[in-house]
């Protein structure tokens, strides 16, 4: 998938970063709380390796990225990257300044030094890719490394129109790791590839449902998307959230898949309830047996079972969305199953998005699996089948 970019690792093992003014868009996009701590920093972290990399071969290194989603032309104090700069002083443990009012120039940065470019969402011009915007920013730096995998299904100022102008554009080691698991996942995986998709509704995922049907063995299904799925199937689904009007995309994905020899396993078995609440009643059920006043909150025992057997025998797995209301212990059972057998399957599992990794992060699987993405709706696009435009720029610069 990103055979023909150009790396930053081939850059600085020909020693051609030193003394060169490098910019690095990175997604440093974490979560603040309201007394402007850094709830979680796996993103920061994550970004080490580019900044690092420049600043110990001699180059003078500037870094930016977002945090949420301000107007351009106003800087909110909580919009300022402040409390990341404080992080990655710390992380990287020397000073990084960050600089405000920085497009049009006129600060200095010394080789080996790094400096933290304040929320680039501010500036005029980026959500439109302005040319004349990207073309100043372009003149800031002789080399620019995009290692922002988060943003890239953007085709901003700092994403695509300054990685036209600058003199190198080249990808980091985080961008190239996520496209490597996602080529490894999608583009030449080893069979059965099983993908797990689940959310609340087929409408979001829609896309996604009918770009991997295309392509995998097995389309787990989970969450209100398996509801409408059963209903597709015939089954009774009581009031669980569904879109009826979906079903008929539905069936014609699993007519879709049958015809091919793949499938869409159906529940045989749910954990019901009369209410959406932590502390109502679970039941399980077969769900052939479903009532009319009971809501479907999570998979049945006997179909975690049969699923995590054939994660399992999986080459390949691609996890998208829990299958339950895991925040919900009662609720959580087949989520959980889920991911144990995700950990211990010998197949290379690919995960991503924010449900899923706060179901990682309760299980404590993270360190059994293959990878895990940085990437919100960045890696929903690539699971629909879409051209990145980050990337895209990349490879024709590379071209
Ligand atoms: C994310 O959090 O998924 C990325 O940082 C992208 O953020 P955005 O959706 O605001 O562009």
């Amino acid at each position: 998938m990103n055979a023909s970019v150009l790396r930053l690792e081939d850059l600085a093992e020909r020693g051609a970063l030193r003394g060169k003014r490098v910019f690095i868009r990175a997604d440093l996009n974490v979560p603040v709380d309201e007394r402007g701590g850094i709830a979680e920093d796996t993103r920061i972290r994550a970004s080490l390796p580019a900044i690092a990399m420049c600043a110990q071969a001699g180059a003078a290194v500037m870094v930016t990225s977002h945090l949420g989603r301000p107007d351009e032309g106003v800087l909110r104090q909580q919009d300022s990257l402040a409390p990341v700069a404080a992080r990655l002083s710390e992380l990287l443990v020397r000073e990084v300044r960050l600089v405000r009012d920085w497009a049009e120039g006129g600060f200095n940065v010394e080789p080996g030094e790094v400096v933290l470019l304040e929320n680039y969402r501010v500036n005029r011009g980026e959500k439109s890719n302005d040319d004349a915007l990207a073309l100043k920013m372009a003149r800031l730096c002789d080399i620019y490394v995009n290692d922002a995998f988060g943003t890239a299904h953007r085709a901003e100022a700092t994403t695509a129109g300054i990685a036209r102008y600058a003199g190198v554009a080249c990808a980091g080691p985080l961008l190239i790791a996520e496209l490597d698991a996602l080529g490894k996942a999608l583009g030449a995986p080893a069979r059965p590839l099983v993908a797990i998709v689940a959310g609340s509704k087929v409408s979001t995922k829609l896309t996604i449902l009918k770009s991997l049907a295309a392509k995998v063995d097995q389309l787990i299904v989970g969450g209100g998307i398996a509801n409408t799925f059963m209903l597709a199937a015939g089954l009774p689904i009581g009031k669980s959230l569904a879109e009826p009007d979906l079903a008929g995309e539905a069936r014609e994905i699993m007519d879709l898949m049958a015809a091919r020899g793949a499938s869409v396993p159906i529940p045989v078995d749910v954990v019901c309830a009369k209410s959406f609440c932590a502390t109502a009643p679970a039941v399980v059920k077969d769900v052939k047996d479903i009532e009319a006043d009971e809501l479907i909150l999570d998979i049945g025992p006997k179909t975690a079972a049969m699923l995590a057997e054939r994660l399992a025998r999986a080459g390949t797995i691609v996890w998208n969305g829990p299958v339950g209301v895991f925040e919900f212990d009662a609720f959580s059972h087949g989520t959980e199953t889920i991911a144990r057998a995700i950990a211990a399957s010998p197949a290379f599992s690919l995960a991503g998005g924010g449900d899923t990794l706060a179901a990682i992060a309760k299980y404590g699987i993270a360190a059994d699996v293959g990878y895990i993405s940085t990437g919100g709706g960045a890696f929903l696009e690539v699971l629909e089948g879409k051209v990145l435009p980050a990337v895209d720029i990349l490879q024709r610069r590379a071209g």
